[in-house]
């Protein structure tokens, strides 16, 4: 039986981040003449194949601004992930503008880009309390975590609908030797698999690339992989048209 297809959510964050390099203070008053527009990127991507848009909503608004978010709501038809830190400001954002899901991640100011997983042990009652709120919006939640068998448990009695796989230490090993590389995809693929177990849906992310995802795709039970670096660094060569179909025909091996 032919497995169903991996999802690709294109993460549009470092649109914004051009954007922002530029008209810092003026991103929301310039009108069109602000170039990139990440909600244009996104309407790209749209119709090129993704499956869904992620946004992260930083506390520093470094990026992407709240009304992105909300131009974003009305503007895609597929769904969006709201990347945000477990805050209550950020929790009130997503009650109001109801992305389709809600991806949980730790949020450190002076990191470069997402670092590590979100700590659930540590972090139980608040997570559980934002899962239960965000659920009875009809928003569902993910948590993104290392490939940690015991951050899965925790995750599971949450009550989450999905796991984001943390592949970030994968990606740097793919980087140093094979056998490295070896190690962190079987960490990968022994969570996938725990977290299938525990009936969660399981998605990835996190330094996939076009090289990189040839192996990573073959890990068991993907549901989506969310990329963002990649797709939008190659798509100031190809356009973003073609950066999203060739990195969805790689996904599920149209492409070699
Ligand atoms: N998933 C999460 C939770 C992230 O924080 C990021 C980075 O914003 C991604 C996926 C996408 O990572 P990359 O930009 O390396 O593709």
């Amino acid at each position: 039986m032919q497995s169903p297809d991996i999802l690709l959510g294109v993460n549009i964050d470092h649109s914004a981040t051009l954007r922002q390099a530029r008209y810092r203070d003026h991103a929301l008053d310039r009108g069109k003449m602000v170039e990139p527009d990440p909600v244009e990127i996104a309407l790209h991507a749209q119709r090129a194949g993704a499956d869904a848009i992620t946004m992260h909503l930083r506390e520093d608004r470094r990026h992407m601004q709240d009304s992105d978010l909300r131009l974003l709501r009305q503007m895609v038809q597929v769904p969006i992930n709201l990347e945000m830190a477990c805050t209550e400001e950020m929790i009130a954002i997503a009650l109001d503008v109801k992305p389709e899901v809600v991806l949980l991640v730790p949020e450190g100011r002076n990191e470069v880009t997402t670092e590590g997983g979100l700590d659930i042990i540590g972090n139980q009652a608040a997570i559980t309390d934002a899962v239960a709120r965000l659920a009875d919006a009809g928003i569902s939640t993910s948590l993104f975590i290392d490939p940690d068998p015991a951050q899965i448990a925790a995750s599971v009695a949450t009550g989450c609908a999905y796991v984001e796989l943390h592949t970030g230490a994968y990606a740097n090993a793919f980087y140093e030797t094979a056998a490295e590389a070896a190690t962190e995809l079987e960490r990968l693929r022994d969570a996938a698999v725990r977290a299938h177990e525990g009936g969660l849906k399981v998605n990835a992310g996190h330094g996939i690339n076009y090289v990189n995802i040839r192996e990573v795709r073959h890990l068991p039970h993907l549901h989506e992989m969310n990329i963002g670096h990649s797709i939008m660094c190659r798509a100031l060569y190809t356009g973003i048209t073609e950066a999203v179909r060739e990195m969805k025909a790689l996904m599920n091996g149209q492409l070699r």
